[in-house]
């Protein structure tokens, strides 16, 4: 409580500081932000495309397509799936990171054009508790706060820490909407858990926030990454109004942008920019038309989209049902004690039996 009580004064003071400046605040001397590390994000994708599996035995085991690469012997404590509101995120812990990953799925709507263009409209229409001026973007903020996805990631976290111990880093990715939803998740694991070592890594979100709102989290997540694609159309997105710097949307940083030089649809080369500590690095993503929807579904190569479109579909075997639960709303949710000597082996398990929900 007392930990977290200075946070905001040191918060508030560093806003209105920035304020002074008549600019967002820059946070630490270049030499002194986090650095970003490619090995890190290429490994992190992975787990952001994973999280897009809708059979929930091969995830909730580890042994989905998806989740053979640099992510393997990942562990899975608990998988949440909110039928309600189409979310679903997962939490488990990936040793050789000493890390417990969090990962949220983006939107899964019948289109992602439809959801790209109500993004030109969303409005800066919620205050962020106890942040003055922060403004943010109502259902992306509910998205995490106001449904049951908050109240099991939070819960996985304790438990993941209860058995490996407190030192373990938190790392927390996304896609897309998940990406924002990674974004809320990190600025509360640091608020309102008190949580140190929480690092942020999302892929193509969108702005969620104003730049009150972005100045806040950059000084309370400065270990953010946004990885931008080349011209992925999401990170434009709701748009940034040159005109008025103070009243509209504004990303946090640190963007790094992957640019890729092709020729006839061949890619020759890529390349990584780490951006400024604004947020709105002009000569990043900002510089060219952000058009792009493929460039917005492929990050590192990797995939990040459902294999259909079919809104919210899952598929459980009867094995894993025993770890499941439903609450009255029908929402799911997958959990395991840690640390598990109950993994199910998954040469067990039979692909008969797979129940469709
Ligand atoms: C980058 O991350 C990898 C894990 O993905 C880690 O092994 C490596 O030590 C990190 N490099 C630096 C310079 O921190
Ligand atoms: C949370 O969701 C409920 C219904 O799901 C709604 O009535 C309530 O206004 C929401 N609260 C916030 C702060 O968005």
């Amino acid at each position: 409580m007392g930990r977290r009580r200075w946070l905001f004064v040191l918060a508030i003071f560093a806003y209105l500081l920035s304020f002074s400046c008549g600019r967002v605040l820059n946070l630490k001397s270049d030499d002194g932000r986090p650095v970003y590390n490619h090995t890190l994000a290429v490994t992190l994708v992975e787990y952001a495309s994973a999280v897009y599996m809708s059979d929930l035995t091969e995830l909730f085991t580890w042994t989905c397509e998806r989740c053979n690469g640099l992510t393997k012997g990942f562990q899975v404590i608990d998988i949440i799936v909110d039928i309600e509101h189409c979310l679903q995120a997962y939490v488990g812990v990936a040793k050789e990171l000493n890390a417990i990953i969090i990962a949220f799925r983006g939107t899964q709507e019948h289109s992602i054009q439809n959801w790209v263009s109500d993004l030109f409209w969303k409005q800066l229409d919620l205050n962020y508790p106890d942040m003055p001026d922060a403004m943010v973007h109502h259902g992306f903020y509910s998205a995490y706060h106001n449904t049951t996805v908050r109240p099991a990631v939070l819960g996985a976290v304790k438990r993941a820490k209860e058995s490996y111990g407190s030192n373990i880093n938190i790392m927390v990715t996304g896609h897309s909407m998940g990406g924002a939803m990674a974004s809320f998740c990190g600025l509360d694991l640091v608020v309102n858990e008190g949580e140190e070592n929480v690092q942020v890594m999302t892929f193509g979100q969108p702005r969620v926030g104003n730049a009150a709102f972005a100045s806040y989290y950059s000084l309370l997540v400065p270990n953010t990454f946004r990885i931008t694609h080349d011209r992925d159309i999401v990170p434009h997105l709701p748009p940034y109004y040159y005109l008025f710097p103070q009243k509209t949307y504004h990303h946090f940083p640190t963007e790094v942008w992957l640019r890729e030089f092709s020729f006839s649809n061949l890619v020759l080369f890529g390349m990584e920019r780490v951006c400024d500590n604004t947020g709105e690095d002009p000569t990043c993503s900002r510089s060219v038309m952000g058009t792009s929807i493929s460039d917005h579904l492929r990050y590192f190569g990797v995939e990040l989209m459902c294999e259909t479109w079919r809104q919210c579909s899952i598929v459980m075997s009867r094995e894993v049902e025993s770890y499941s639960r439903k609450d009255s709303k029908g929402n799911i949710f997958l959990s395991r004690t840690v640390p598990s000597t109950d993994i199910i082996e998954t040469s067990t398990l039979s692909k008969t039996g797979i129940a469709s929900l």
